[in-house]
């Protein structure tokens, strides 16, 4: 059997460590056969970049380089080769030749170590941490201590990875044309095979903005007398320096908050807010918030002029006309609760709905006139009677057709008309027989029979109506005989009326 068979695997090793060939500068290193020989072997020599380092034979080290004095241990029986303390020189290709037993071919092995020195003094600078959104572009440097170190970049703990604007390349990372959330905080990676270390936080300043300025303010209309506050905001950094403008007219008041305590009419009009960074050397202007300040709607009141005074149906015209104190007024009216409106012809209202002209005044347009007075900020009421003047109408006589003789006759008059008319009863057309809304005879006689006329007049209108009712008085002889013996004549406030004439 071929002792060579023990010897197939070669590698290096770390005492209770990995099985790599990378070390850290400080640390130690273990050469170790995977199958150690089954006994000491007769020569053994240890090589470094072809420079002896140190020999055994038959189990007994015969030998050691004085460069590698106090750090070198060789085990003769097994080969094994323990390097301390290595330093960055120790990289390099190490070789083992191995003579099993006398008279044996040498064999040979070999295997690289790289030591590394760890990475240390990781900083981050960047070349200017004061810039300008859409202005400025930055660098950050990473430098360490350290052999080899790459370089991994991190973004508010994202890691970063390379675009058209944000240009990577291994300790520096150019971030062009910055915008506001390009702040960071940045920190970079340094590291090697054998350690890392983590640079500390660099957090940029973007200044940004104004984006706009918006100015608010709870209602466009107010009061006279209220406190009245507008707003301004406006996105940027740092703040931005807020002036406000009344029309376009810069005022000389600044900051977020305007107060108008109290307002005044004359403070009506369009604000507008400023707003200045003086970082970005931008500034944003914001459009207008209109305030109108008025005065309350009050003292509403109508008057009424007619034409002829006092008004008669279809012979007057007449105008209402609505005045109150306050600004900015508009005026509704209504008749009877309902919302008046112009009619063609008779009723038209003034451009401001100031005064209502009526040009035919009828009946119907008598009533309650109100005209609602208001602006944003109030309304008001006032109101006025229209009293129309028409008649007498509709006259309507009520009462008996037919009486027996001797019954009473009670009969009464009504009409439409205002004012309330007044009436007049005659019989026949010709006897004038009473005043009065009613007529009554106590005791009838066949004399009573005929057409009775009720004529009312009205004293305003001086118009007359009348209407007719013809009655007849009937009976038998006994009681006209009663009646012949008591009747000599009608009431004595009525014409006399001749026995003659019933005859
Ligand atoms: C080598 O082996 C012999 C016997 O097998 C032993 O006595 C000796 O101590 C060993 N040497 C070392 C350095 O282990
Ligand atoms: C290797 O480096 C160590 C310390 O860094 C030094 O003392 C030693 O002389 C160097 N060896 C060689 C061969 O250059
Ligand atoms: C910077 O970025 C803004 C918005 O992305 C763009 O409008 C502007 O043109 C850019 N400026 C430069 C110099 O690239
Ligand atoms: C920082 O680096 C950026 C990008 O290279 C460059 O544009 C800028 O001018 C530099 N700023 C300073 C203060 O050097
Ligand atoms: C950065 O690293 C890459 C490989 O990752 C390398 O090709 C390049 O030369 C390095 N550049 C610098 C400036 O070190
Ligand atoms: C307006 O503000 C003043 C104090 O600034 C206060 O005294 C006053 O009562 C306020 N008026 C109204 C109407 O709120
Ligand atoms: C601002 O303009 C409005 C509309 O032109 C005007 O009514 C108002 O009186 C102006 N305000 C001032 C204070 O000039
Ligand atoms: C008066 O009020 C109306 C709305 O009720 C409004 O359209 C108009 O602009 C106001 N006029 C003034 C001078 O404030
Ligand atoms: C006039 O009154 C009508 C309703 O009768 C109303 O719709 C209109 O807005 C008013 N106009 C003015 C200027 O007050
Ligand atoms: C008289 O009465 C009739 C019927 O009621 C009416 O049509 C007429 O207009 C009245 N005359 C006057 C002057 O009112
Ligand atoms: C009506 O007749 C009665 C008796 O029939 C009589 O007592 C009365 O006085 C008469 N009245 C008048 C007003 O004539
Ligand atoms: C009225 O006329 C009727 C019928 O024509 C007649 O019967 C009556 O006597 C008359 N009355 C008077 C007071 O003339």
């Amino acid at each position: 059997m071929d002792s060579h068979a023990f010897f197939t695997v070669w590698i290096l090793t770390a005492i209770g460590s990995c099985l790599c060939q990378d070390r850290a500068v400080g640390e130690d290193v273990e050469f170790r056969l995977i199958n150690p020989p089954p006994a000491p072997p007769f020569i053994i020599n240890w090589y470094f970049e072809g420079s002896l380092i140190c020999s055994a034979s038959a189990g007994s080290v015969i030998g050691v380089n004085p460069s590698y004095e106090g750090r070198a241990s060789l085990d003769p029986n097994t080969t094994t080769l323990e390097l301390r303390s290595l330093a960055l020189n120790d990289t390099g290709e190490y070789t083992l030749r191995v003579t099993m037993i006398v008279g044996d071919a040498e064999k040979e092995w070999k295997t690289t170590l790289r030591v590394f020195e760890r990475i240390s003094s990781v900083t981050l600078e960047a070349n200017q941490t004061e810039l300008v959104e859409f202005n400025s572009s930055v660098t950050l440097t990473c430098s360490a201590s350290g052999s080899s170190p790459s370089f991994q970049w991190f973004n508010n703990s994202a890691e970063v990875t390379g675009s058209d604007r944000v240009l990577l390349d291994n300790r520096t990372l150019t971030v062009l044309n910055v915008t506001r959330y390009d702040n960071g905080p940045y920190r970079c990676n340094a590291s090697n095979i054998v350690s890392f270390e983590m640079s500390s936080d660099v957090t940029l300043t973007i200044a940004y903005g104004p984006d706009s300025a918006i100015v608010t303010v709870k209602s466009e209309y107010y009061s006279s007398g209220d406190n009245v506050t507008l707003n301004c905001s406006s996105e940027s950094s740092p703040a931005a320096q807020l002036q406000w403008a009344l029309n376009g007219t810069l005022l000389d008041e600044k900051g977020p908050e305007l107060r108008l305590d109290p307002a005044l009419t004359s403070k009506s009009g369009g604000y507008s807010c400023w707003a200045y960074n003086s970082k970005t050397q931008r500034y944003k202007l914001s459009s207008p918030a209109s305030i109108t300040v008025l005065e309350r709607v009050s003292d509403p009141a109508i008057t009424i002029a007619g034409s002829p005074d006092p008004l008669i149906a279809g012979k007057s015209s007449v105008s209402l006309t609505c005045e109150a104190k306050g600004s900015n007024i508009t005026r509704k009216w209504m008749k009877n609760g309902e919302t008046l409106s112009p009619e063609s012809g008779r009723i038209t209202f003034s451009d401001d709905n100031r005064t209502v002209s009526i040009s035919s005044v009828q009946k119907e347009d008598r009533g309650e006139y109100k005209c609602q007075v208001s602006n944003p900020i109030s309304i008001a009421e006032g109101s006025g009677t229209l009293i129309v003047n028409y008649g007498p109408e509709k006259v309507k006589i009520k009462g008996q057709e037919a009486v027996e003789f001797g019954q009473q006759i009670h009969l009464s008059c009504s009409a439409e008309s205002v004012p309330d008319c007044t009436y007049t009863w005659t019989l026949n057309g010709t006897y004038k027989i009473g005043t009065g809304a009613s007529f009554f005879k106590e005791n009838s006689t066949y004399e009573d029979s005929g057409i009775y006329t009720c004529t009312a007049w009205n004293s305003i209108t001086k118009e007359t109506n009348k209407t007719d009712l013809e009655l007849s008085v009937k009976g038998n002889a006994c009681s006209y005989n009663r009646y012949l013996s008591s009747v000599t004549h009608y009431d004595s406030n009525f014409q006399f009326l001749d026995r003659a004439v019933l005859a």
